[in-house]
């Protein structure tokens, strides 16, 4: 599962990436957008659409539902036979605060994208800080990173300790938007420059769930 209270951190971003890649990696994927933006299935509905002219781009199935119905959700998840599920969910998590803890505590894993700033600081932590509490195994994730700042260093620090932080962070990618606007994930480009990026993530959440 993927979750953070702010808004436009890469949920999304990081939901549809790591499908492909598990996708890539041979597993039956299934993606499960609880936002009512529909990002994700809007994503899905145009890589159904590619798929249909380039049979090759491998099959990542989403199906929406609402966070008032997440036991349904999961039960369709469940029986959906598929071995990885990635659930996106909205931001501002207040809104639905008690539908989201409890979905939280059903997932294997949660990943909270954070951007190296305060801001997102300021809301990542309390949500982790809420997480832990509930005894949800969760880990920070760094977006649009640049190792080479140093506020990524003060940054990652501070989420270093306050919980779990991916060890592979995502760099400010033009290849997410080229890929995303396609309805494919980063992995799938052919002559992809990043695609070790979120391999490497995929690798960390599959060993996490014991995949
Ligand atoms: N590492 C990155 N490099 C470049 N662009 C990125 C990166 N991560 C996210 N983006 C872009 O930032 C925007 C917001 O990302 P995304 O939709 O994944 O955020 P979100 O947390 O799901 O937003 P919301 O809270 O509205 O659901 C998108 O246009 C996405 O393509
Ligand atoms: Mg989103």
């Amino acid at each position: 599962m993927v979750s953070s209270p702010k808004g436009g951190v890469g949920k999304s971003t990081l939901c549809r990436n790591l499908l492909v890649c598990a996708a890539h990696s041979g597993k039956r994927v299934l993606g499960v957008d609880f936002d009512a933006q529909g990002t994700l299935a809007t994503w899905a509905r145009r890589r159904e659409t590619l798929r249909a002219a380039i049979p090759d781009c491998l099959p990542v199935p989403v199906q929406q539902a609402e966070l008032a119905d997440w036991r349904a959700a999961l039960e369709k998840a469940r029986s959906s036979g598929a071995d990885v599920v990635f659930f996106d969910t909205p931001p501002s998590v207040e809104v639905n605060i008690s539908a989201i803890l409890s979905l939280s505590a059903e997932a294997d894993f949660l990943l909270v994208p954070c951007q190296p700033s305060q801001d997102d600081l300021d809301s990542a932590t309390p949500w982790m800080t809420r997480l832990s509490s509930a005894g949800v195994r969760a880990a920070f994730v760094l977006n649009k990173a640049n190792r080479r700042t140093r506020s990524f260093g003060v940054i990652r620090t501070r989420l270093l300790s306050l919980g779990h932080v991916c060890p592979v962070e995502i760099p400010a990618l033009e290849e997410i938007a080229e890929a995303s606007g396609k309805g494919l994930g980063v992995m799938d480009l052919s002559r992809s420059q990043s695609a070790e990026v979120f391999e490497g993530m995929w690798s960390y959440v599959a060993r996490e769930v014991q995949l």
